[in-house]
């Protein structure tokens, strides 16, 4: 229901309770910085949390991302309560869904959505390049679901890459919950000081095969050496193999905007310093396609966030790009 009664008894409803709320934001705050000095990815529960709450508004369903949020060390079970619980009875009394959660996410994505907006994104990349690719490699998996929610049958080879700690407390969750995990292979690596690839490939990932790159929320917290060496190793695997991935542009880095200090303020806080922008210069996507085109790979579907002039710089895009190597390279 999107009436806009409904609209407006829902956010009165959400007014009344914001006390819980926002202790409840507290509680699960405090946890995170702590998560972050545990050398566990804190950031890792935002885009988890916009999963759950799309599962739980009844407009994407993603049973992992619910039961891998009630488990996770990391979330507090009281945090999550409150800041929940008080929002989804407001959804259960009026039938208003909040359009950061309606999905596919509508209109314009303001930077505070765009955990929200790119799961359409990317869940359209993955159901578009899926059934041509023999391995689906998901960059920085955090606690993305994805793996789990693909077909039984599946004939794709399935890889999650992350740092040791993110991971292992993933599988540590996945286990307790009950999710069959033993259909991916798990490969620990930091994108900045390992060579992922030869990890990758050492666990049996085949690079002479096409295969789609899922790189979710991930490029903006490393720094520009370990995108471009990561983009490079992308465009030396098959021909044909895709890479999926959000970015923000140096807007994101250097604006004095509240919203970005206090976002760069918080990420740093966790140890997960905002690090990697493309230049803003309009037309961003161009600046884009020309990274690409330096690390070997071309742009293909691209989405810019923001206003994209001189003096409103776009912050951020959503995009694919293929690795089309030339006939020099085969
Ligand atoms: C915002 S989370 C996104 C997680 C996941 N892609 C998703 O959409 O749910 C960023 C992820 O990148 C990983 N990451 C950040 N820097 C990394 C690095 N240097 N090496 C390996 N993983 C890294 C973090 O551990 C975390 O899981």
């Amino acid at each position: 229901m999107r009436t806009p009664v409904s609209r407006v008894r829902f956010y009165i409803l959400c007014t009344l309770m914001s006390p819980v709320i926002l202790v409840g934001y507290l509680v699960w705050v405090g946890k995170l910085f702590a998560a972050g000095r545990s050398g566990v990815s804190a950031t890792a529960q935002g885009p988890l949390s916009a999963r759950f709450s799309e599962h739980n508004f009844g407009t994407r369903q993603d049973e992992a991302a619910d039961r891998l949020m009630r488990a996770l060390p990391g979330v507090p079970r009281l945090g999550l309560r409150l800041t929940t619980g008080p929002v989804l009875l407001a959804h259960r009394v009026t039938g208003y869904v909040p359009r950061a959660f309606r999905y596919p996410f509508e209109g314009d994505v303001a930077p505070q959505y765009e955990a929200s907006a790119r799961i359409g994104f990317f869940d359209a990349a993955v159901d578009r390049y899926l059934p041509d690719v023999a391995q689906f490699v998901i960059l920085g998996a955090g606690f993305d679901t994805r793996a789990y929610r693909l077909p039984s049958d599946t004939r794709v080879r399935v890889f999650e890459v992350d740092s040791p700690q993110t991971q292992m407390v993933k599988r540590e969750t996945l286990q307790k919950v009950g999710i069959d995990s033993s259909a991916v292979t798990f490969v620990a690596a930091d994108f900045e000081q390992d060579d992922w690839l030869a990890c990758l490939s050492a666990a049996g990932f085949a690079p002479d095969e096409r295969t789609l790159f899922l790189w979710e929320g991930v490029t903006m917290y490393l720094n520009r050496e370990a995108v471009e060496d990561s983009l490079r190793k992308i465009a030396s695997t098959a021909q044909g193999s895709v890479v999926a991935f959000d970015y923000f542009t140096t807007e994101a880095l250097e604006s004095r905007a509240l919203y970005w200090r206090y976002g760069r303020a918080a990420t740093k806080s966790t140890g997960e310093k905002l690090k990697f922008g493309v230049d803003s210069t309009p037309p961003s996507r161009e600046r884009l396609a020309e990274l690409l085109r330096s690390c070997g790979l071309s742009l293909a579907d691209q989405r810019t966030l923001g206003d994209d002039t001189p003096t409103r710089r776009a912050w951020g895009g959503f995009a694919t790009a293929t690795a089309e190597k030339s006939s020099a390279d085969l």
